[in-house]
């Protein structure tokens, strides 16, 4: 544990960065089994925000695992540590004010519930990734599912490691039933009804430091 530590207040406030950027942060947490659509639908969404102009971060499990938790591996204790330090990545990308997307199956409810309790409130949307095991396993797009069956991957998600669902996304997709496309326009629109929009910049008013 790290001890004599001071926190030091940032001196640009959250709605400084809000206003220059034109909306609010959140963090979209897309949860679902290994080949559910996280990632390709998390991509699709981040070019549409590209598209609005909005500022946002794509991070992505398999990426995050070559680098900053490339030490980790898939036991749940190794799971709940990737987890936990992608939160608190994600929560430093938020208060950026970034629209921060993150696509990691994440299996257990207790951490994408510690998740939720990082941000303040209305900024964790938890976006569940509904595909059957039986779609994944049949889309396998990295043969994974087919290694595991063959015992060649322990603690395979679906197969011999739980993946726990979420019980009240902020949003639900069903890929099976839904084109990427679709699933894209569901989360723009919960978006459009929840993420601030800032039209004109006033830099020079900084009165609160809190997030609205
Ligand atoms: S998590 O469970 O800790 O959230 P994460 O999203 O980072 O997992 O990584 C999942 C990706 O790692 C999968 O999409 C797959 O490509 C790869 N992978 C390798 N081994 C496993 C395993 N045992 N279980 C699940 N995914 C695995």
């Amino acid at each position: 544990m790290s001890t004599n530590l001071v926190w030091h207040q940032h001196q640009v406030s959250n709605s400084q960065r809000q206003q220059l950027k034109g909306h609010g942060a959140a963090l979209l947490w897309f949860t679902g089994l290994s080949g559910s659509g996280k990632s390709t639908i998390a991509n699709a969404l981040e070019q549409r925000l590209l598209q609005r102009g909005m500022h946002s971060y794509l991070l992505d499990g398999d990426n995050v695992r070559h680098g900053l938790n490339g030490d980790l591996g898939f036991n749940d204790a190794d799971r709940i540590e990737n987890i936990r330090r992608i939160g608190e990545v994600a929560k430093l990308f938020v208060d950026s004010g970034t629209v921060t997307l993150s696509a990691f199956i994440s299996p257990f409810v207790q951490e994408r519930q510690r998740l939720r309790q990082l941000l303040p409130p209305g900024q964790f949307i938890e976006v569940f990734v509904d595909t059957p095991l039986s779609v994944c396993e049949q889309r396998d797009p990295k043969g994974l599912y087919q290694q595991a069956r063959a015992g060649k991957i322990p603690h395979f998600t679906g197969i011999d490691s739980a993946y726990e669902p979420p019980r009240q996304p902020e949003i639900h997709l069903r890929t099976e039933r839904d084109s990427v496309a679709v699933c894209v326009e569901q989360i723009l629109a919960y978006l459009d009804r929840h993420l601030d929009r800032d039209p004109a910049p006033d830099l020079n008013n900084h009165q609160d430091n809190a997030p609205r």
